[in-house]
């Protein structure tokens, strides 16, 4: 069997997504999963579109052993320069140009004609095979340019030096039989395909991404593009996860092959989610939450009877923790340890002690504990220790008579105890402006504010996700506990965390 080449791009186009923006510490936590999922390309950023990029990239270079590490940036000669300067550490680099190829790009945006695009195409792939010998060269709205010229334009990067030539679906505009013979086309008409890899990268504006992605492999294309849980822009990318389990349920279909550790999906996809705070829909394919839940009566009997009945795919192959545990109130340090290694989370001693106590306070008001509150609960700590401002304590009085007030103690970066109280139109309103006046942002503007249950029962864990935005970009918080106000409080203190983090390394360059 060939193997295909899984390139993942959450960390550069998910980011780009509305709202998906991710600190520099949580795109290098993506990208060691990333690494022990096995993709083999992580496009880790467009380093010269914001100094956070450029840092995150140079982490993730230096750390990353195993996969390709992929800068993305324009054709400009300025701008390959600097994004090697960002890459240049990683064992494997990549240098992956992007370009526009259509005339709607090329007449409204660039203002540009297609012989002024190849100059600039083979140019920069030139500069770029100077640093390195793996070049990726986009042609940008592929679906949408002209067969012939598109034809040209590849065979002249290749004679260049590009080593994978990409074809975007960049609007998500193609269509399955269609994008395939686009592919075949591809073949049959530039005379050098064959010193290239040929790529694709589908978006999903018309819910295609995945069929789109899989036509073209089925088409020699061997290397696809997307992204965990499907994020990116507008309506996100082709979903890595669906692509994978595809390739892999029906091989005898694609006779293709991945390096995908499929056991360590759900962990990547929950944690895409958790950082992102980009939502999985419960009928997702694959992750979502009913993927793998039968209701019906007599899907429940064919699944008692056989789970091959109703189930093409065991929720073991993806790393669903087998049997969902419960732990309770005399469940021991040992037992609590022991699920922990089980969902694959391995503490510190330090960690393991917080994490156990929040859990004892846990089980003292919530009868049982599950899988996934123990996701919730480890999370939780994870933020609250890499936030710089910390929710010492927080006390609320509401209802239908009084006025809503909240007074608020939080721990600074210096160690001091700081308190203030606040009133608002709500306890979550009271809540948001005590914590404005402990850390003043000016310009913060809370956008989103949403609350979901980690699992049904009145007694069971709320996670909030709060969106705020400050010059003109948008930063998540996230927050849990059995109270929604102190999970309010918690997601906000983490969402101004976030804006002073993502201000500091601005403010480095
Ligand atoms: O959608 C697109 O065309 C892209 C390119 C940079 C590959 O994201
Ligand atoms: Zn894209």
């Amino acid at each position: 069997m060939e193997k295909v080449t899984i390139f993942d791009t959450t960390l550069r186009d998910g980011e780009q997504a509305a709202g998906g923006t991710l600190n520099v510490q949580e795109k290098l936590e993506i990208a060691r999963q990333l690494e022990k999922l096995g993709v083999d390309v992580i496009e880790a950023g467009f380093p010269v579109t914001s100094p956070g990029d450029f840092e995150a990239v140079r982490l993730i270079a230096k750390e990353l052993r195993t996969p390709t590490v992929c800068v993305l940036t324009h054709a400009i000669i300025d701008a390959v320069d600097q994004s090697w300067e960002a890459v240049k550490g990683a064992k494997q680099p990549r240098i992956h140009i992007v370009l526009s190829s259509s005339d709607i790009h090329l007449f409204y945006q660039l203002r540009k004609n297609r012989d002024e695009i190849v100059k600039m195409s083979v140019e920069t792939v030139k500069r770029a095979r100077k640093y390195c010998s793996d070049v990726e060269f986009s042609a940008m709205d592929a679906s949408r340019t002209e067969p012939e010229f598109m034809y040209r334009l590849l065979e002249a990067v290749i004679a260049a030096g590009a080593t994978t030539v990409n074809v975007p679906d960049t609007v998500g505009y193609a269509m399955p039989p269609q994008w395939g013979q686009f592919i075949d086309n591809i073949f049959k008409n530039v005379p050098n395909i064959h010193q290239a890899v040929v790529s694709v990268h589908c978006h999903n504006d018309l819910g295609l991404a995945v069929a789109n992605s899989l036509e073209a492999l089925k088409h020699g294309a061997r290397q696809v593009e997307g992204t965990i849980n499907g994020i990116g822009e507008r309506a996100g990318n082709a979903a890595l996860e669906e692509i994978v389990m595809a390739l892999k349920t029906r091989e005898d279909f694609f006779n293709l092959t991945t390096g995908i550790d499929t056991t360590q999906i759900y962990k990547t996809s929950r944690l895409v989610s958790e950082l992102t705070g980009f939502a999985i829909q419960a009928n997702k394919a694959i992750v979502g939450g009913n993927a793998f839940r039968h209701s019906s009566g007599l899907h429940i009997d064919g699944m008692i009877k056989d789970a091959k009945t109703y189930q093409i795919i065991d929720p073991k192959t993806i790393g669903i923790p087998a049997g969902s545990l419960v732990l309770g109130k005399t469940s021991g340090r040992h037992a609590f340890r022991e699920r922990l290694a089980e969902l694959g989370y391995n503490l510190s001693d330090e960690g393991l002690s917080r994490a156990f106590a929040a859990f004892k306070e846990l089980a003292d008001k919530k009868k049982n504990v599950t899988d996934r509150d123990i996701e919730s609960l480890v999370a939780q700590d994870k933020r609250a220790e890499s936030d710089a401002y910390k929710l010492d304590r927080i006390q609320v009085t509401s209802g239908d008579r009084g006025i809503p007030t909240s007074a608020v103690t939080l721990i600074a970066p210096d160690g001091k105890f700081k308190s203030e109280a606040a009133v608002g139109t709500g306890p979550v309103d009271a809540t948001c402006k005590v914590i404005d006046k402990i850390i003043k942002i000016p310009g913060i503007r809370l956008t989103e504010f949403t609350v979901n249950s980690v699992t049904e029962g009145i007694d069971a864990i709320g996670e909030v996700l709060i969106r705020v935005e400050s010059e003109g970009l948008s930063y998540t918080g996230r927050g849990a506990h059995t109270d929604i106000i102190v999970a309010s409080a918690r997601a906000y203190v983490n969402a101004l965390n976030r804006v002073i983090s993502a201000r500091k390394i601005n403010s480095i360059k």
